[in-house]
């Protein structure tokens, strides 16, 4: 089902959507903090900015990184010039109290960050099949962060070098309707 739009919003979120086909033409480290930059301007509970990001752009952190995806991922995202972990403070650093917000704010920033890469012609497709343990014995991540996603990052490329099962996927998905979405 193609997407369709009943109302005038932004078209940067109409056109983003997460596509599977990387080039692997490499992003600027300055488009990449540029993203960063974007999340950062999320909103947070008491202002706290639990996000954090872990980013894989050169070729030993990135083949780490990789070990760090689901092999179904890999099929994949092992194309992307960049894959960015983001990780969630689970307390505040100032109080050292429970964030109970900490995955809803971090969630908000990794929006803000897939709209400012929309905008800049970057392509980015967050994926929960990762091993976090992986993660953190690899990367020594510490246990005051969860691990909410990785993100792969980069230009769009060449569909057809997919193969035919994740060709088959590669389109922007449709969405329920605003109707269905009331309580
Ligand atoms: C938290 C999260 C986890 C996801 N995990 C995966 C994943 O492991 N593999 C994958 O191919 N896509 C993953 N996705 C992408 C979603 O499938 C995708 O966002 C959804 O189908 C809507 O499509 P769209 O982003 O193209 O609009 C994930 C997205 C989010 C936000």
């Amino acid at each position: 089902m193609p997407r369709t739009f009943r109302y005038q919003i932004m078209d940067i979120i109409k056109k983003r959507w997460s596509p599977q086909a990387y080039s692997q033409e490499l992003i600027a480290r300055d488009d990449i903090l540029a993203l960063v930059e974007a999340a950062s301007f999320a909103p947070s509970c008491r202002n706290g900015q639990p996000w954090r990001f872990l980013i894989a752009d050169e070729p030993d952190t990135l083949e780490k990184m990789r070990q760090v995806l689901s092999p179904s991922n890999q099929r994949w995202a092992n194309q992307a010039p960049v894959l960015i972990l983001i990780a969630a403070r689970k307390t505040f650093a100032d109080s050292g109290e429970i964030n109970e917000w900490h995955e809803f704010d971090t969630g908000t920033a990794w929006g803000f960050l897939a709209l400012e890469a929309q905008q800049r012609g970057i392509i980015t497709h967050a994926m929960g099949g990762f091993d976090p343990d992986k993660a953190i014995e690899l990367f020594n991540i510490s246990d005051l962060y969860e691990i909410i996603t990785v993100v792969a990052v980069g230009r769009y490329g060449d569909k057809s070098k997919l193969i035919k099962k994740l060709q088959e996927r590669e389109f922007p998905k449709s969405r329920k309707s605003v109707e269905e979405l009331l309580l």
